[in-house]
């Protein structure tokens, strides 16, 4: 027979470690693909501090910059399987989950970044945030980084044809890589954290990226002109694990909804400010030239990458090609 004060310890270290256990803090893992010095990078960071503020000693998000915890082949999958329980992945980036979110990746779609913003605010763009939701993905804010530019290995770089026989680093994207095909380019789907080392080494011999991406990388190290194309959009879906956040306590919940729209203010103020800064630091670098371009350079650009519009219309959907068209009036 068990002595019962051996049960009554054995039932007070039960009631103890359950007790403990209660007021651990919920970890939020945020994992991200960019240096810290970036729209996305400042945004995480900001909503670590926004969260644990508004949740003391009930959240600890816990924030991992550079592709350290998981690449971008790998997020997706670490997200479905609880590894992680917040990504921001590029919009380029979800062709698997769903086709309509290709739209953000048309180029020239959107003519500046208030016009993306336009629509992505919009009830269209809000909606596309669910797009993924039979997935298990919930999509929690769009973050703005910035308009791409066009950088190779080459001293020239103003018309489209000057891109030919070139090979590109793509995001994971079939709008990318139908773009790069209409231009008579080789596009090749590459890891963001690759980049460098492939344009270093001449695995490919250009990219498009913003300007924060392209300094906080040092891209411009390994580039010889980057033309400034704004020919599209860089931006990111946060998103979560449906399951994971449907399960959280109602009052967890709300609190990080809350610090989530905290963050997206301070991180979609901060893109603009962020590209500018480093397009003047890349300037002042002075190891890659910026090639500015005419209005007739950026026209030859528009035309030659239109067909790619017609290629994927059928699975976006026309009717979402026009509200996004109409949010540049
Ligand atoms: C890229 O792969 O070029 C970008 O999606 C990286 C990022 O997250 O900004």
């Amino acid at each position: 027979r068990i002595p019962a004060v051996k049960v009554l310890g054995v039932c007070l270290a039960l009631a103890f470690s359950s007790a403990a256990l209660a007021d651990q803090p919920i970890i939020v893992k945020f994992s991200h693909v960019v240096a810290e010095n970036t729209p996305k990078g400042q945004g995480a960071l900001k909503f670590k501090e926004l969260a644990e503020a508004a949740l003391p000693g009930k959240v600890e998000v816990q924030v991992f910059s550079n592709s350290q915890l998981f690449g971008d082949g790998k997020e997706m999958e670490a997200l479905l399987l609880g590894d992680v329980q917040i990504i921001a992945p590029s919009l380029a980036k979800f062709d698997r989950y769903t086709k309509q979110l290709q739209i953000f990746d048309l180029p020239f779609m959107f003519d500046d970044m208030d016009a993306l913003d336009r629509f992505q605010s919009s009830p269209a763009g809000q909606e596309l945030l669910d797009s993924m939701k039979s997935k298990g993905i919930k999509g929690l804010a769009y973050w703005h980084n910035g308009l791409k530019q066009m950088s190779t290995n080459k001293d020239t770089l103003v018309r489209p044809e000057d891109i030919k026989g070139l090979k590109f680093r793509i995001q994971s994207s079939d709008v990318l890589e139908a773009q790069f095909r209409q231009l008579g380019a080789n596009p090749q789907k590459l890891a963001f954290s690759e980049v460098y080392q492939a344009l270093q080494t001449g695995v490919v011999d250009g990219a498009e990226n913003p300007w924060s991406n392209i300094y906080s990388q040092k891209l411009h190290e390994v580039q010889k002109t980057i033309a400034v194309t704004n020919h599209g959009a860089l931006d990111y879906m946060v998103i979560t694990n449906s399951g994971w956040w449907d399960g959280l306590p109602e009052d967890i919940r709300a609190g990080l909804q809350k610090a989530m729209a905290g963050a997206t203010e301070h991180a979609n103020k901060l893109a603009a400010e962020i590209n500018d800064r480093d397009r003047q630091r890349i300037a002042d670098a002075g190891k890659a030239k910026i090639q500015t371009l005419s209005k007739r350079d950026i026209a030859a650009w528009r035309e030659a990458v239109r067909p790619v519009w017609a290629k994927f219309s059928g699975q976006i959907g026309e009717d979402l090609i026009a509200k996004a068209r109409a949010s540049n009036a």
